[in-house]
């Protein structure tokens, strides 16, 4: 932040500067993750609800000269969105976003890495929540042959690393496999992250009980050898605490939204597929922008209103099962 004129960078009503943006391009998802979605799907935004990649690119660029130096594409499952290459070229013509990442479930990669990189992606976070096929299928409710780590190895091949995979974790579901993710960065670059389960959305098949505190997850990794802090991937940034295994390649991580809060450092806003800039993943802080951008209106006043509204922290764990959106609405 320190290369801006005062002033000119946003930050919120308790002075943490905005960074970071997460861009969902779709509420859409050719999976059904069991924390995320109901087998049956959720009502989708019509398409004419949905920004262009051109307004998207656009309210980056608005964005950009009050500070904005990061983005992240996200869903729904934002590689389902045809063309997102194109996304991409006009966010990478942005001369101040230093760092454009894509967080997906891993199934198109293997086809979309290469044509990713060259359109100017520079990484990407895979969902991998077991490596067993016959639980991969169970957990995403659809069978599109996806291997983690073939997805894994697409990315990284078509220099998309650093990779950091992320696991969800559910109380006797994949727990069992904390050990065995954790083993993978012993020989592999990539960065194994565990995520406390959110019990969000109208999810019936899973409560608080299925949610595993990091502490846990972490209990479990040590077995495998002692556990040193570390910096996590170079470019980084966000709410994990990493860790390393002795003589390891890779990282791991642990992102705690159900036990710790790290809203202090939060440097990130969203916004949704139909326009909204949503300053917290939780509770309904959010400002549209949509139709004064079709407008031709300038944002700035915009977010420096959302802005001014960014809560101090969630308050998740306030809130009751089913009080909350399926982060497929809201952008990851
Ligand atoms: N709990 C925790 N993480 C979630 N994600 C989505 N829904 C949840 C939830 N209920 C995150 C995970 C997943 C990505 C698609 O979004 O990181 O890998
Ligand atoms: Fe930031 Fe809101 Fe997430 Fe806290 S809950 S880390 S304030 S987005």
């Amino acid at each position: 932040m320190s290369a801006h004129a005062p002033g000119l960078v946003l930050t919120d009503q308790f002075g943490r500067g905005i960074e970071y943006l997460r861009i969902s391009v779709t509420d859409r998802c050719n999976f059904r993750c069991v924390y995320c979605m109901p087998q049956e799907g959720l009502p989708w935004l019509p398409k004419a609800e949905i920004l262009r990649y051109e307004e998207i690119a656009e309210v980056v660029r608005q964005l950009a000269p009050l500070g904005l130096r990061r983005v992240r594409i996200t869903g729904g499952e934002p590689t389902i969105r045809p063309g997102l290459e194109q996304l991409i070229a006009q966010l990478r013509a942005v001369a101040e976003v230093e760092d454009i990442a894509l967080s997906t479930n891993g199934a198109k990669l293997p086809q979309m890495a290469a044509g990713l990189r060259a359109a100017g992606l520079d990484r990407v976070n895979i969902s991998a929540d077991s490596l067993r096929p016959d639980r991969i299928v169970a957990i995403a409710r659809r069978d599109l042959g996806l291997d983690p780590l073939v997805a894994f190895d697409a990315a990284l091949a078509a220099g998309l690393g650093p990779v950091k995979l992320n696991v969800v974790v559910m109380r006797g579901i994949n727990d069992d496999e904390v050990a065995d993710f954790a083993r993978l960065t012993l020989d592999r670059a990539l960065h194994v992250r565990f995520i406390e389960l959110m019990p969000v959305g109208d999810l019936r098949e899973l409560t608080f009980d299925h949610v595993v505190p990091s502490t846990e997850v972490l209990e479990r990794v040590a077995s495998l050898g002692a556990l040193a802090e570390d910096e996590g991937p170079a470019r980084g940034n966000g709410p994990a605490a990493y860790y390393r295994l002795a003589g390891a390649a890779g990282t791991i991580g642990v992102i705690t939204p159900m036990t710790h809060t790290y809203c202090g450092s939060c440097n990130r806003v969203r916004l949704t597929a139909d326009g909204r800039l949503r300053t917290c993943l939780y509770g309904d802080h959010e400002v549209a922008l949509r139709e004064p951008l079709r407008a031709g209106e300038p944002l700035e006043p915009l977010f420096r209103r959302a802005l001014a509204e960014k809560p101090k922290e969630h308050s998740l764990l306030q809130l009751k099962v089913g009080g909350l959106k399926a982060l497929s609405q809201v952008g990851g």
